[in-house]
């Protein structure tokens, strides 16, 4: 059977992004867009995987999942397309040249597996060394235009810059895809010179040259909005909103409801499961597990956080790194942090601050509450205003509150403190020392009252 490997480019300068971080790293969905062609290159089980890489491509390298296994090619200038492939000739012995490598930019996030998987097979149909994926744009400026015959028989790709008025006028683009026979393209890029607009060496210079060996193999790409290539701030805007919809679709697809999709920002990693409701605006991202018949009110920003079924988060909450079990609510105007474990039935009300602490199951931290370093029994209720006071400006200190615990209201708790199993906290208390199983404990100034004194104040 005929190998198959491929080369991703991306040693480009990306310049047109004006951006400090290298064009490749942007993500698309929260994934890094040089990821996308090595995730399908997994898919593929191609042989092996050549990403070319400017010089000092340690940004690049840091940049992407480690678990993606690829072999680096450094492009020492960016002199094209072609003169990137180049650089990964040398990863191909003299026995793989009856094999065939996928090309692909890495700058094309919104392409699937599904087609490339297809392009493959229609390659190996045709038998041409050299096939290569165009699609008609109604817009195709800055992409390469497919110039044909008066038969319909492609000649050549002509890049925008050096288009002739005529020839940009034509709507049939090339995607930058190609599947080509190893020895062929060996034989192939010695061929190709600079003499261009650009003075590069390019890739798209190979359809001219199979063309006089009657060697391509013409594919259309049937959904145009997959040729798309990043190059600018803008396009990226628009891919980042494409990949939402088609997210959103797909969930919705599998029995969630959205109200507003158009407002939601989702990752490509993101699960949300059959019946529940997603009202806009969000942001959902990184490995966000949402359990089934959640109710996710309007603005709320959800990242790393796994969300049991059941629950209910209220408007305006900020969840990081969190994890809620079933049948809790949150909100509106909650904020978690990392390592908060909320147990199920549990309730946590507005403007309430919870970081690295367990709350009970069915324990309540209705209002305007701080609860840091805690672990929260089961069915506790922690009155409006409390605190728990886990720093004393060096060290971090645990507060530990038993099951069935009451707190009053405005009481702070100073850590390290244990509060025992059904015990009661007065009202406004600071509470310094352990307080054990059912007792009440409060601190509280005496009241002192005056009679008349506003009266004699006056005079
Ligand atoms: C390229 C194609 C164009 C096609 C378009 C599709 C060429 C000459 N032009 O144009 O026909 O319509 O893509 O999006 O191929 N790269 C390198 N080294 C270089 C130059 C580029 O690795 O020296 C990489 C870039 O990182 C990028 C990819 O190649 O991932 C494409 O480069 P880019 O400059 O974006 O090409 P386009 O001008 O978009
Ligand atoms: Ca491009």
């Amino acid at each position: 059977m005929t190998t198959l490997s491929m080369i991703i480019l991306a040693a480009g300068q990306g310049s047109r992004m004006k951006s400090p971080l290298p064009k490749v790293l942007h993500t698309v969905g929260g994934v890094p867009m040089v990821e996308f062609p090595i995730r399908h290159a997994q898919k593929l089980k191609v042989k092996k995987t050549i990403l070319v890489v400017p010089p000092h491509s340690d940004p690049i390298q840091k940049g992407i999942s480690p678990s993606l296994l690829v072999q680096w090619a450094t492009q020492k200038k960016p002199l094209g397309t072609a003169h990137a492939v180049m650089a990964a000739v040398p990863f191909f012995k003299t026995s793989d040249n009856s094999g065939d490598v996928l090309i692909v930019y890495g700058d094309m996030p919104l392409l699937t597996h599904d087609t490339l998987a297809h392009f493959v097979a229609a390659h190996r149909t045709a038998k041409k060394p050299l096939t290569f994926m165009s699609a008609v744009l109604d817009r195709p400026m800055a992409y390469g235009r497919v110039v044909r015959d008066r038969l319909g028989a492609i000649q050549k790709i002509v890049e925008e810059k050096d288009a002739t008025p005529q020839q940009k006028k034509i709507k049939e683009v090339n995607v930058g895809v190609y599947v080509v026979n190893v020895g062929f393209l060996k034989k192939a890029l010695q061929k190709i010179s600079t003499k261009n607009a650009q003075k590069e060496y390019y890739l798209t210079d190979l359809i001219e040259i199979a063309v006089q060996e009657n060697n391509l193999q013409g594919y259309r790409l049937t959904n145009s909005v997959e040729a798309m290539g990043v190059n600018t701030q803008k396009e990226l805007a628009f891919a980042e909103e494409i990949f939402c919809r088609q997210k959103i679709e797909k969930l919705m697809s599998e029995g969630v409801r959205f109200f507003n999709p158009s407002s939601i920002i989702i990752d490509d990693s993101v699960t949300i499961g059959a019946g529940s409701i997603v009202m806009g605006p969000a942001t959902l991202l990184k490995n966000t597990v949402i359990g089934t018949e959640v109710i996710i009110e309007p603005n709320n920003f959800i990242s790393n956080t796994k969300i049991g079924d059941s629950c209910h988060i209220k408007a305006g909450c900020y969840l990081d790194s969190a994890q809620l079990e079933e049948s809790v609510t949150i909100g509106p105007m909650a904020h978690l942090r990392p390592q908060t474990l909320l147990k199920k039935k549990s309730k946590v009300g507005n403007f309430v601050e919870i970081k690295k602490s367990v709350i009970g199951p069915a324990a309540k931290v209705n209002h305007l509450s701080y609860i840091g370093d805690a672990t929260v029994g089961a069915e506790v209720n922690i009155g409006a205003g409390c605190i728990t006071c886990n720093y004393d400006g060096t060290h971090k200190y645990q507060t530990i509150i038993h099951d069935g615990a009451f707190i009053g209201s405005d009481s702070q708790l100073v850590a390290p403190v244990t509060i025992g199993r059904g015990a009661y906290v007065g009202s406004g208390s600071t509470i310094t020392k352990n307080v054990s199983d059912y007792s009440l404990a409060f601190t509280r100034p005496q009241q002192t009252e005056i009679k008349n004194w506003t009266k004699r104040k006056k005079k």
